[in-house]
């Protein structure tokens, strides 16, 4: 593909880009190709993909045997619903429930993270109520600075203003809940002071609210959009043990955190927590086709077990949930997976990259904070010396200058107006050290070039 994507007489307004204000006329990148960690622009620059596109290209670009796994399934069957499920969806499902943490044995498939999270609500409300007929369970716990998606459903448990105030009202029934921001919110504290604090306000609000009202608490085991925020240990078995006390599902929003991203197949095992519900997507299929899934554990879809009279069946249909080229697809990218080891790869790189990240902080005060898991990193940017953000103006200057030095990485924008100071890093899992170097590398070029400027 050729550069003229992108002609000086190209209006900039007819393609309505997210998160993009059209206003300031700005050019956009124009990627036309990538391989490996890699990806080329319209005018033929390469970069690092320091974010794995959004957090979702777990094995990287140009598979092969990915497109050759979608291609002959679309030659063979391009389409059936679940109702009469393909060959795929099936093996898809077995595979899944094989690796998932074990308890969770029912999986649906989706099209979106946003569509497993409003999957994961209405299969936890619905499930409550006909375990709990004489209550009404409908509410659900949720994070601020959590975030579940764009869809209304999904952007209700969000708690990020930024997504949220231009179009609200959202659907009743949410309440938030701090998030386990030790550095922010509990500075001087240890983890397991923080996790006191944490626990007993949930607690609180469980009784405040009623736990005969509350259905579910959803939360990322890892906050990724909201910036990248890395509880307490001790935190989600103790958050995990609160909801048995009362009953309350545990759904966990594993979206970005599935798949090798932190290290383990699934971000909860990094503290053994097996949710009743989770959610997942991104690395499911490393992005090669749209594709999600729910899974659920046995007492969940026992919920939904009865007479055809009772009317107690899961009565929703995606037309595209399941479809057979993205499950074809997500199998192939689950076998690539396995087969290259790249959730241990995730956890030794990931340990390289932390490593250089926590020198970058020691280093220069601009960083005042470094957290993650794997191939999971925050770089919280502060004015030196305490916790004020680094304005919005400078952050961005940060990531113009990695992006003109070649390296892509993201930040958490649009989320709460004053907190968009952390740079998010989460590279394809197939990185190497090499690679990690350089993104290191370039990162603290990138940071010393705005800090000198002030
Ligand atoms: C944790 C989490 N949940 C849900 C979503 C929504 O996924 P999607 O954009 O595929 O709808 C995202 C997207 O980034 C996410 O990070």
């Amino acid at each position: 593909m050729s550069g003229n994507m992108v002609r000086p007489d190209w209006d900039l307004d007819v393609l309505w880009r997210p998160l993009t204000q059209h206003a300031s006329q700005q050019r956009p990148l124009v990627i036309v190709s990538g391989k490996g960690v890699r990806v080329v622009d319209s005018a033929g620059r390469e970069y690092i993909d320091a974010m794995a596109g959004i957090w979702c290209v777990n094995v990287g670009y140009g598979e092969e045997r990915i497109v050759r796994a979608a291609a002959e399934q679309m030659l063979r069957l391009p389409y059936t619903p679940l109702t009469r499920p393909s060959p795929p969806a099936l093996r898809l499902a077995e595979r899944l429930v094989g690796l998932l943490p074990a308890g969770l044995r029912h999986v649906q498939f989706l099209n979106s993270g946003s569509e497993a999270v409003e999957d994961a609500l209405r299969v936890a409300r619905q499930a409550q109520r006909q375990r709990h007929p004489r209550e009404n369970r409908s509410k659900v716990i949720a994070r601020y600075r959590g975030y579940h998606g764009w869809t209304l459903g999904a952007l209700g448990a969000t708690g990020q203003v930024g997504r949220k105030e231009r179009v609200e009202p959202l659907l009743p029934g949410y309440v938030h809940i701090s998030p386990p921001d030790t550095f922010r919110l509990f500075a001087g504290l240890s983890p397991s002071e923080a996790t006191d604090r944490l626990l007993a306000e949930l607690e609180q609000t469980i009784e405040f609210e009623g736990p005969s009202t509350i259905a579910a608490m959803i939360g990322e085991p890892i906050i990724g959009g909201g910036g990248v925020i890395v509880p307490p240990d001790d935190y989600w078995p103790r958050v995990r043990q609160l909801c048995d006390r009362y009953d309350i599902l545990l759904i966990f929003d594993e979206v970005i955190t599935g798949f090798g991203r932190t290290g383990t197949w699934f971000g909860g095992q990094n503290w053994g927590v097996t949710p009743d519900i989770m959610t997942m997507a991104k690395g499911l299929s490393s992005g090669y086709m749209p594709l999600a899934a729910m899974a659920a554990s046995d007492a969940v879809f026992d919920a939904f077990k009865g007479q055809p009279a009772d009317g107690v069946e899961y009565a929703q249909i995606s037309t595209f949930g399941g479809h057979p080229v993205a499950c074809a697809a997500g199998l192939e990218n689950l076998r690539l997976l396995a087969e290259l080891n790249l959730v241990d790869n995730a956890a030794q790189m990931g340990a390289l990259f932390g490593a250089g990240l926590r020198a970058l902080r020691d280093k220069f005060p601009l960083i005042g904070d470094v957290r993650g898991k794997g191939l999971m990193w925050g770089v919280e940017l502060v004015l030196p010396g305490g916790l004020e953000p680094l304005p919005a103006a400078k952050v961005n200057q940060v990531l113009a200058e990695l992006q003109k030095r070649g390296v892509l990485a993201g930040k958490n924008s649009s989320t709460v107006p004053r907190l968009e100071n952390v740079l998010t890093f989460a590279p394809p899992l197939i990185v190497k050290s090499e690679e990690i170097d350089q993104i290191v590398g370039t990162l603290g070029e990138a940071v010393q070039a705005v800090q000198g400027q002030r």
